[in-house]
């Protein structure tokens, strides 16, 4: 049956790599319709909405959507480019990316980091004599709606917040500190979000194999709630007896993995920690431009790359960023509604084309962006999606 996919191309560079993997994908047989939907900057200058509602609607109408990128920026910066009729009128910019997470609880993120053959950005490790690439193969579940993104802020918290607080024996280190002068972030997690998350992490390294799931916080000292994480997955691993609960600091983490990362299999964090070990692991495996994503809710699912608009890029034409991690993200769609051979399919064409070593974006090339990079031989955003459909 024909499927309809919201494509939200968003800002900068999503509005060139999202019709990118369009292309792969009616390339490769996949029978849909694609809705544009608004989301992103623009919408947030001309309506103080960047996320509008009709948006909203196509979604959960239609439950799939491919997502470029957005562009965010700061609170005041925000307010500046307004639309000069709708200033002071109480608008306030949030992230419609954080927004349709919540949204729709798309709680679940999954950031594949593997290395592909032949990938000139692959890690390299230095032995005593040579040198050897280890194969990354990693797979980061993110709990994407609570912990430190939750969005519960304040810079002057109100009476009531402050005074709830005073109630722990901690905030006499702050008693001297005037409101006005306090900004607070809280992490709040549950253990329903923390339950959901492990357990589909386990689920995840049972059916492709993985024997390692490493739980990824600071139990030492977010004691309560990187504790819950821990304590959570401590009871799910028994339900998994052939997969080994590991647990690591997140900042221990960061060191590990620039050390030994092809020991690890499924990872597991909270919002903000998950953000940072999926870049790290990108990094890895060729960079923002290689890393994909889902964030995938009981009902709605919503597809795309883990980086952002790349604003200084978006001007040129041609365009140089590469659409693999779009394109990528676009698989991880295929996969969650069963169209694997498919997906495997464009997997295996990007792997060729990688390995093949001909054609290459100027990331893959090590080489600063900007409008000369063809003259070192670099290929443009389009002649790499065609190298790719050739490879089909
Ligand atoms: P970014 O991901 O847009 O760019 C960082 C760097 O990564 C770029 O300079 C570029 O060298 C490289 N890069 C990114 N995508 C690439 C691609 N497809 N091919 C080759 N190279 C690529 O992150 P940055 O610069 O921190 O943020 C720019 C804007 O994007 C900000 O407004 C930020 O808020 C937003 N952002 C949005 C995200 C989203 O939509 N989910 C995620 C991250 C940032
Ligand atoms: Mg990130």
């Amino acid at each position: 049956m024909k499927k309809t996919i919201v494509a939200m191309p968003g800002d900068g560079i999503g509005k060139t790599v999202l019709p990118e993997s369009v292309k792969v994908l009616d390339a490769v047989g996949f029978d849909a319709e694609y809705i544009q939907a608004d989301i992103g900057w623009d919408f947030w200058c001309k309506e103080g909405n960047a996320l509008p509602q009709r948006t909203i609607d196509l979604l959960e109408k239609h439950k799939l959507g491919l997502f470029g990128a957005i562009t965010s920026k700061p609170k005041d910066a925000a307010s500046k480019e307004l639309d000069p009729s709708l200033k002071d009128k109480g608008y306030v910019y949030f992230s419609p990316i954080v927004g349709l997470r919540q949204h729709f609880n798309l709680d679940i993120c999954i950031r594949p980091c593997q290395s592909f053959k032949g990938n000139p950005l692959n890690f390299i490790r230095r032995t005593n004599s040579s040198f050897e690439e280890p194969i990354v193969n990693a797979v980061i579940f993110r709990q994407n709606t609570e912990g430190l993104y939750a969005g519960v802020e304040w810079t002057n918290p109100p009476k009531v917040v402050r005074d709830a607080l005073e109630t722990h024996p901690k905030m006499k280190a702050f008693k001297h500190v005037p409101s006005e002068d306090m900004a607070i972030s809280t992490r709040i997690v549950s253990r329903d979000g923390c339950r959901r998350i492990i357990r589909e992490a386990f689920e995840y390294a049972k059916k492709f194999g993985y024997t390692n799931v490493t739980v990824c916080e600071k139990p030492n000292v977010l004691r309560e709630t990187s504790g819950m994480m821990y304590s959570e997955a401590r009871i799910i691993a028994k339900e998994y007896p052939g997969i080994q609960l590991w647990d690591t600091n997140i900042d221990a983490q960061m060191m590990w993995l620039t050390k030994n990362p092809e020991i690890y299999g499924v990872l597991v964090a909270e919002n903000m920690f998950g953000d940072i070990i999926s870049d790290g692991f990108a990094g890895l495996v060729g960079g923002l431009g290689f890393a994909c994503s889902a964030n995938i809710g009981k009902d709605v699912a919503v597809f795309e790359p883990t980086h952002g608009s790349a604003p200084k890029y978006q001007e040129l034409n041609p365009s140089i960023v590469n659409p693999i991690a779009m394109i990528l993200s676009a698989c991880m769609m295929l996969d969650h509604i069963g169209e694997n051979e498919k997906a495997d399919k464009i997997r295996k064409a990007i792997a060729k084309v990688i390995e093949e070593g001909k054609v290459k974006t100027y990331d893959m090339m090590k080489l600063k962006g900007g409008p000369d990079v063809f003259k070192y031989g670099a290929c443009t955003t389009q002649e790499m999606t065609e190298e790719i459909i050739k490879n089909l």
